[in-house]
């Protein structure tokens, strides 16, 4: 590593210098340059120190080539590279970005539906409560609400818009306007007014999921759900259905996985309720279908071992960069 930190005195003193920015060039970044020669040594490096050396040095590239190019910028607008501030080594400890855990997480699962027909919707994170609720089969004052605390929106026309809690009003949205058979998903955040905790935040991603065709069945489901999971983790997984209650399904269950020789529960679903294709004008009792609702970042959770759901959006570049590496 002290290698690495020659180079950078090494640089830093020349740029201050009268050296031609060719010369600069060629010095440190040309064929028989200051990094190629580094990277030559990675042979004569110790097993276990290789890599780390190889990171740095990309990202010390990375650097100077960034410089150089401002410095050509700079030029170019009649400006001395000199004239600017002294030169921000934390650069140095950066490296470079990536899709966030939950963006990834989301991708993947994409990919593996896409792959048996499941196109991908994006529904609104402003709704109102018809769609939130309502259509959803939940009325006014139905206990249900409760579940699902709500940031409400004052707007002028106080037409009771709100922040969707749920990904499900995607469902309503889409089976108005298109016939069955369906099959899509639909993810995106939600917004809950309610504590935090370890496995609580008030905005988290969910993953909507909704199948309506003639042989839907709860066995279809399972198969679904054994083949989305058994891709996401690389290797066969055992999921088990569990009874709950959703008012937009019927039954409806909790999806757990067994995981580290744990059950965990993953995601709600159910068999759609009749009443909620009977709002979208669906009455053809030959089709059926199921909906589910993947919690994004609990799933993160669980891949990467984390305890504490917190971490995921506290934006600790440090931590982030860990969890988007692993997953
Ligand atoms: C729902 O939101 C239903 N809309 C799911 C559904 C869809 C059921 C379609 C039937 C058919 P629930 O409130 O249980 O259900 O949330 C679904 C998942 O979101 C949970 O299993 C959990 O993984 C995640 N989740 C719920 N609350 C939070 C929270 N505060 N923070 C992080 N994740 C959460």
């Amino acid at each position: 590593m002290e290698y690495i930190d020659k180079i950078k005195s090494l640089f830093e003193s020349d740029l201050k210098s009268k050296i031609s920015k060719i010369d600069l060039k060629n010095k440190y970044l040309g064929r028989k340059g200051l990094i190629s020669e580094a990277f030559k040594e990675i042979k004569n490096i110790p097993l276990d120190q290789k890599s780390k050396f190889g990171d740095e040095l990309n990202i010390l590239k990375s650097y100077l080539e960034k410089i150089l190019l401002e410095k050509e910028n700079f030029e170019q607008d009649g400006m001395k590279m000199d004239a600017l501030a002294p030169i921000n080594l934390t650069y140095l400890n950066q490296t470079s970005g990536h899709l966030s855990a939950v963006t990834q997480t989301i991708i993947k699962i994409q990919e593996i539906l896409s792959k048996i027909g499941f196109a991908t919707i994006i529904g609104l994170e402003k709704e109102n409560e018809s769609y939130n609720f309502d259509l959803l089969n939940i009325p006014k004052n139905h206990p249900a609400r409760d579940v699902w605390d709500t940031i409400w929106i004052q707007d002028k026309d106080n037409n009771k818009n709100l922040l969707r809690t749920h990904t499900s009003p995607s469902q309503i949205r889409y089976l108005e306007k298109n016939k069955p058979p369906i099959r899509i998903i639909a993810p995106g955040k939600v917004y809950r007014y309610e504590a935090t905790d370890s496995t609580h935040e008030t905005c988290f991603h969910q993953i909507e999921g909704l199948v309506i065709d003639k042989k839907t069945s709860i066995a279809t489901f399972k198969g679904v759900m054994e083949y989305l999971f058994t891709n996401l983790f690389g290797r066969e997984m055992q999921i088990r259905l569990r009874p709950s209650y959703f008012p937009f399904t019927e039954p409806s269950f909790e999806i757990d996985i067994l995981f580290k020789d744990k059950w965990l529960e993953i995601c709600g679903a159910g068999m759609v309720h009749r009443q909620v294709l009977k709002n979208v004008g669906i009455e053809d009792q030959s089709h059926q279908g199921f909906a589910f609702g993947i919690g994004v970042e609990r799933l993160v959770m669980l891949i990467s071992g984390l305890d504490d759901i917190r971490y995921i959006h506290s934006g600790d570049l440090r931590f982030l960069y860990q969890l988007g590496k692993k997953s």
